[in-house]
């Protein structure tokens, strides 16, 4: 999907939100640079990461941006959600409290993001299938009533990364 040498037809803005610790940085730093890391430390502030795709012929610049889960070290919210067209919503599939906040989290967007933005609801660390908290099905359900996409991911082993970040881009389109 890559070539960056190419003119860009559309730049799109998409926010990565969730708890603290549930694979954010990792879900962007295999999205944008194929990367992985175990020792993640946790964000402060905001970055960003792009990465340019063709999508339907178009070539498409997804600008990614990731902020911190906990809330001190959390971007000024309403800045970190300007233009943004898309948003992941991430909980840690191990994890019941992050998938506990996820409606918090969804009302934050609902307060501060445009009301057309795409969203997807992603279950990380699906690798830990062992220590699952969060039957799929439970997350599907709340996903359908929500209005929301979902997909299970694992930054780790990059099951389903790049088609949650597809999914988004391609229904912004
Ligand atoms: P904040 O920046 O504090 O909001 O956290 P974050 O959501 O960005 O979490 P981060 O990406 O830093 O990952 C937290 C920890 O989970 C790190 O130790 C990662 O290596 C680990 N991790 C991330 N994704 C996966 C995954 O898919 N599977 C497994 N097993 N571990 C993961
Ligand atoms: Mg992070």
């Amino acid at each position: 999907y890559s070539d960056p040498s190419q003119k860009i037809d559309y730049v799109f803005k998409v926010v990565l939100i969730g708890d603290s610790a549930v694979g954010k940085s990792q879900i962007l730093a295999r999205f944008a640079r194929n990367e992985f890391s175990l020792d993640s430390k946790a964000t402060i502030g905001v970055e960003f990461q792009t990465r340019t795709l063709v999508i339907q012929h178009k070539s498409v610049k997804a600008q990614i941006w990731d902020t911190a889960g906990q809330e001190r070290y959390r971007a000024v919210t309403s800045a970190y959600y300007r233009g943004a067209v898309g948003a992941m919503l991430v909980y840690d599939i191990t994890k019941r409290q992050t998938f506990d906040h996820i409606p918090r989290w969804l009302e934050e967007l609902r307060n501060h993001a445009d009301k057309n933005i795409v969203i997807i609801l992603i279950g990380n660390k699906c690798d830990l299938e062992d220590q699952r908290a969060i039957p799929t099905e439970d997350a599907k359900e709340f996903a359908e009533k929500e209005g929301l996409f979902f997909l299970e991911t694992s930054a780790l082993q990059s099951t389903n990364v790049e088609d949650a970040f597809l999914t988004v881009l391609t229904e912004i389109f």
